[in-house]
This record gives structure tokens, C-alpha cells and sequence, in this order.
């Protein structure tokens, strides 16, 4: 379970940064007094365009970042006070993790079983489990730097869930990936769902959010606007499209100022 409480986070700009922005404030609020409960069992989608926080979110709940205001509890850890803890029940997963060039997807796959401290038994298993589905044992050996974007992605996926995590945090699930490679990766955000596992992913893609999320939150300017399940969602319109909704919530956010 993860249970988001009043997470607001501010981060600081440099003058570049300020540039950038085109702003003279030295702070931008990513997300403000965000509360939100994923259970076990679901996958929960983070929705919201570009900009909007999610990826700032989901680093907080990975504690790759500190909230500035408020508390994150994954499993009942704190993932400021138990980040170590946290860490081992859950894997993020995201398109800029770079593995090592220098190694193969079998290397790192059990480097990283044995950094857990995994039996040869339980990486073995793990290994032919995920090389398969993944259809990653036939280049199994190559270098990363060798593979073309989809291995690489497909060899990450792999290398992060080693462990088996409880959790699986995932910014952006199909982002550069082509339809086959990116239907590999959502039919098994499914599979590990109806393990009873928790699957909280980011998109901005509402046909990919609708067919995919159980329940979801849309996020925009960094401040939650709705949650609640699928069809709550598309309740919000008598809609059967979520980007209905998804416009609705943007309208009502962007009039509201
Ligand atoms: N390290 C940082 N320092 C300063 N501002 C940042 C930093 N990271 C993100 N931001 C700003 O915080 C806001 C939220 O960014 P974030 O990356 O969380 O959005 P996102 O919803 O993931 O967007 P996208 O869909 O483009 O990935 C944006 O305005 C962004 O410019
Ligand atoms: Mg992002």
C-alpha cells in the first residue's frame, strides 16, 4: 500500500532555472498538498500533462526525493525515516534508467539478485522467468550499449524487478517504446496486478490510462483534482472516452484561476 498525506514539494530554482521558467520566484510548487491512498491489487494510474508533478511524485514515493511538507508510507514504512526498507519492497522503474553499458542484461540481472542478497536458486528462477516473457535470453549476453532502445528497456524492466517487489512504480510505461514492445510491457503491468501486486504508473495518455488503470488521480498544476476508479472518472461526463473527463477536470482547474 502506498499512502500519499498532504505531500507538497518545492524546489528551489537556480537563475538559470529562473530563465528557463521565465519567473522571479526562486521556488516552483511541483505538488501541493497531494493525498492519496494505492492499494494492493490495483494498478493505480498518476494522470496529468506535461509539467503537471507526477514524476516528482513518484520520485518521492521512491525516495529519490524528499518532500518538502508532509509524509509518504509504503507498506507502513516512511520513506523518509525507512527509506531502506522502502527500497527493498519496491522497484521504479522509469525510461531514463541507464544501465551500465559495459554489461550484459545477465550480468546486471544478477549483480543486482545478489546486491539484494537473492539465492543463485531464487535469481536462476527469477531469470528464466522474466528472460522469457521479456524475450530477452537471446541477447542475454550482449552488451547494453549494443541494444537497440526496446532491449534496453525491456533488459531495465527485468533488471529492477530481480527482487520480485511487492510494489512497481513505473514513470511512464510505454514512453519510446514501439506498440509490440509497449504491449510486452503493459500486459505485464496486468500480470503482476493480478499477482496482487501494487502498480502505480504515470501517463499523460488517457486511451493508454483507460485501458490499463483500475483506479487513478489526475494531477494538474501539481495539485490533485480527482481520484477515484475508472468509472468514476468517466462518470464525470457520461462519457465512455476519459479524455473527456480528463478535459472537464482541466477546464475547471484552469477557469478556477
Ligand atoms: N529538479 C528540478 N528543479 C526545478 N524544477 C523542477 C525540477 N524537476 C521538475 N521541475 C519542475 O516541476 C514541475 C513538475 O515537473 P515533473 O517533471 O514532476 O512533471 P511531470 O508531470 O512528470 O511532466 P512530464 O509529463 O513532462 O514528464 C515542472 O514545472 C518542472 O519544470
Ligand atoms: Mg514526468
Amino acid at each position: 500500500m502506498v499512502e500519499i498525506q498532504h505531500v507538497t514539494k518545492i524546489y528551489k530554482l537556480n537563475k538559470k532555472q529562473m530563465a528557463e521558467n521565465k519567473t522571479n520566484s526562486s521556488t516552483k510548487v511541483a505538488v501541493r498538498d497531494v493525498s492519496l491512498t494505492a492499494k494492493a491489487g490495483e494498478i493505480f494510474g498518476i494522470l496529468g500533462p506535461n509539467g503537471a508533478g507526477k514524476t516528482t511524485l513518484l520520485r518521492c514515493v521512491a525516495t529519490l526525493l524528499t518532500p518538502t511538507e508532509g509524509d509518504i508510507l509504503v507498506n507502513g514504512f516512511h520513506t523518509v525515516r525507512d527509506g531502506e526498507q522502502v527500497r527493498r519492497s519496491m522497484a521504479f522503474l522509469t525510461n531514463e534508467v541507464k544501465l551500465d553499458v559495459h554489461f550484459s542484461p545477465k550480468y546486471l540481472f544478477w549483480f543486482f539478485g545478489r546486491l539484494y542478497g537473492l539465492s543463485d536458486e531464487y535469481i536462476e528462477k527469477r531469470q528464466m522467468e522474466l528472460f522469457s516473457y521479456f524475450g530477452i535470453t537471446e541477447f542475454e549476453n550482449k552488451r547494453i550499449e549494443e541494444l537497440s532502445t526496446g532491449m534496453k528497456q525491456k533488459a531495465s524492466i527485468a533488471v529492477s524487478l530481480v527482487h520480485d517487489p511487492d510494489i512497481v512504480i513505473f514513470d511512464e510505461p510505454t514512453n519510446g517504446l514501439d506498440i509490440i514492445t509497449a504491449r510486452a510491457v503493459t500486459d505485464y503491468l496486468r500480470i503482476l496486478r493480478d499477482r496482487g501486486k501494487l502498480v502505480v504508473i504515470s501517463t499523460h495518455i488517457m486511451p493508454e490510462a483507460q485501458k490499463l488503470c483500475d483506479r487513478m488521480a489526475m494531477i494538474i498544476n501539481g495539485s490533485c483534482v480527482f481520484q477515484g476508479t475508472l468509472q468514476e472518472a468517466l462518470a464525470l461526463r457520461q462519457s465512455d472516452d476519459l479524455e473527456d473527463a480528463f478535459f472537464e477536470l482541466y477546464r475547471q482547474a484552469t477557469e478556477d484561476k
